[in-house]
């Protein structure tokens, strides 16, 4: 067996998960916390990602795919979303190179159509870019909704039914409904990671995370490291999947 001995805790390296899901939530707790304005949080929310990013492909990883905005999240003090839009524009323009020169293919999911035009286009760039990339993919999920992703396909796939493109309606499986979502091409997560204590999905990959194995963690977003990585692969390595079968 290939076993890695990974700040002092032994993974299996043959059991690594192939797509890690992450509900990145606590910056605000976490600023609070120290006294300082919820964008601090939202700034080390953004160092936190980068440790994970560089974890995840130390580790062998290829798909990770992180809530950055929800579709609910414009219900929030318009400071606080103006604050985060920037912040997303301007991380994106500055990473964007290094996540090249580090292998990374980066893919936006989301209603894009919602986003400001400035933004769109460093999207679009950065997508671009990156396409070719195969070390690692980072789903990053912005103005996402799972039920505004369910939605969109359905639109499409009746789009695709009408022009006749679809010739035959019994031909709509799970593979082929899937290919019309954001995530087309990624496998389903083995898991999903929320920090912060809270225990709900919050409208997240509500169709991809059918099977996944679910991991409601303590700690902040902007606490979140490598070793906090480590101990959940372990946890995960432990869990028993039934996929509706049997034990093992
Ligand atoms: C997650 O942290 C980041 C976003 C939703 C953009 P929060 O901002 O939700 O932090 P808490 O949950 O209020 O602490
Ligand atoms: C989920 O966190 C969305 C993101 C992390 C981007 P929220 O903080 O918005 O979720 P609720 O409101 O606690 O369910
Ligand atoms: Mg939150």
């Amino acid at each position: 067996m290939d076993i890695q001995v990974v700040e002092d805790v032994s993974l299996n390296l043959e059991a690594i998960p192939q797509h890690i899901a992450v509900i990145m939530d606590g910056n605000g707790r976490w600023a609070k916390k120290r006294n300082q304005p919820r964008v601090f949080g939202h700034k080390q929310g953004v160092l936190a990602l980068k440790r994970t990013l560089i974890a995840c492909k130390d580790l062998g990883i290829k798909y990770l795919s992180v809530y950055a905005f929800s579709t609910e999240n414009w219900s929030r003090p318009e400071k606080e979303v103006g604050f985060l839009m920037t912040l997303f524009k301007s991380m994106l323009k500055k990473e964007v190179n290094d996540l090249d020169s580090n292998g990374v293919k980066i893919k936006f999911c989301g209603d894009l159509q919602g986003l400001d035009k400035g933004l769109r286009d460093q999207i679009d760039k950065a997508e671009e870019k990156t396409k070719n990339n195969s070390v690692l993919q980072l789903n990053v999920m912005l103005n996402y909704g799972a039920r505004n992703e369910i939605l969109r396909a359905c639109q499409s796939v009746v789009h695709d039914v009408q022009s006749g493109q679809i010739a035959d309606i019994s031909k709509i499986d799970d593979d082929l409904f899937s290919s019309y979502l954001d995530t087309a091409g990624c496998p389903e997560p083995e898991l999903l990671i929320r920090t912060s204590n809270e225990s709900r999905i919050s409208n997240y990959l509500l169709w991809q995370l059918s099977y996944s194995e679910l991991f409601f963690i303590d700690c902040l977003w902007p606490d979140f490291d490598k070793k906090q990585l480590i101990s959940v692969l372990k946890d995960y390595q432990k869990r028993n999947r039934r996929f509706g079968g049997l034990h093992a």
